[in-house]
């Protein structure tokens, strides 16, 4: 794969700090449970798309001494994960800048390569799968888990919401991505012709005072400092004040004393051929 989808791949929540405090909050025990049992000491694990790298220091934990590298296009979210890991002492564990489409490793060198919230945002998603399969060796495991947007479901329900539902949606597309890519992960193996492969699904319940605020609040922002809202104005498909709105209604709908919101998280874990 040339440097062609690098260059052109517009990633859709973008690094804003409003969206990089977000994700650095996911663990491997969550964002990983379904790999966890499958982990051992000593294994060599690579973390394509890490982002700010919290999940891919759980996992390096569990596998100490076990190699672990976490790859990603951000240069600001890479250093934030290298101080975070060089801050906690942990030895086994580097970071990388570098594509997932044309990775600076030979075949095979990995016994796990995980990608946690990435395909979705790829372009070039079958060369991808392709990519990862070809860095782990034969017998290990390829496992990536997405989002599906199209499970997304809440209340109280609220128009500006709606809205915002609509619009992340063709901004995502029209930046190249797949925001319903959960649903999609089973056809995506099969068409790289994986014969061993297993499809779970988990729920993100936000249903506390605590939890709907947070994230309430974190969509507001993220709507308000980063592409989740530039993007939308660039492409037609919504107006600055529009975006307020829906960042305004974030923040009211976290408050809510009924507020409730769920979406589903689909895994594949995906064994390569011997
Ligand atoms: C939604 S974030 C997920 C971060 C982390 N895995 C997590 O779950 O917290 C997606 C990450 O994929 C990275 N990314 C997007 N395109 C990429 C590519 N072609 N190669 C490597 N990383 C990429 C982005 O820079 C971003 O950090």
């Amino acid at each position: 794969m040339t440097q062609e989808p690098l260059r052109h791949e517009k990633y859709t929540h973008g690094h804003a700090p409003a969206t990089l405090r977000q994700h650095a909050q996911r663990t491997a025990d969550e964002a990983a449970a379904f790999l966890l049992p499958h982990l051992r000491p000593g294994m060599r694990l690579l973390d394509v798309g890490c982002g700010p790298g919290s999940i891919t220091r759980g996992l390096a934990e569990r596998l100490a001494p076990g190699q672990v590298v976490g790859i990603d296009l951000s240069r600001d979210a890479l250093e934030g994960a290298r101080r975070e890991a060089a801050a906690r002492g942990l030895t086994n564990l580097r970071f990388e800048e570098a594509s997932v489409y044309e990775m600076p490793f030979a075949d095979g060198s990995f016994d796990v390569v995980y990608a946690h919230q990435v395909l979705q945002h790829l372009r070039e998603r079958p060369s991808a799968v392709r990519e990862m399969l070809r860095v782990v060796r034969p017998g290990g495991l390829v496992a990536v888990r997405d989002v599906d947007w199209g499970t997304a479901a809440y209340w109280p329900r609220d128009r500006w919401i709606d809205r915002f539902i609509e619009v992340h949606h063709q901004a995502w597309y029209k930046n190249g991505g797949e925001p319903q890519m959960g649903r999609q992960l089973r056809a995506l193996f099969n068409a790289a012709g994986v014969d061993d492969l297993e499809i779970s699904a988990a729920v993100w319940c936000y249903a506390t005072p605590d939890e709907t605020s947070a994230w309430g609040e974190a969509y507001a922002d993220r709507l308000l400092t980063s592409p989740m809202g530039e993007r939308p104005v660039e492409y037609g498909f919504a107006t600055r004040a529009e975006i307020e709105s829906m960042a305004a209604a974030f923040r009211a709908w976290g408050t809510h004393p009924d507020a409730t919101w769920m979406f589903i998280h689909i895994a594949a874990l995906a064994r390569k051929a011997v």
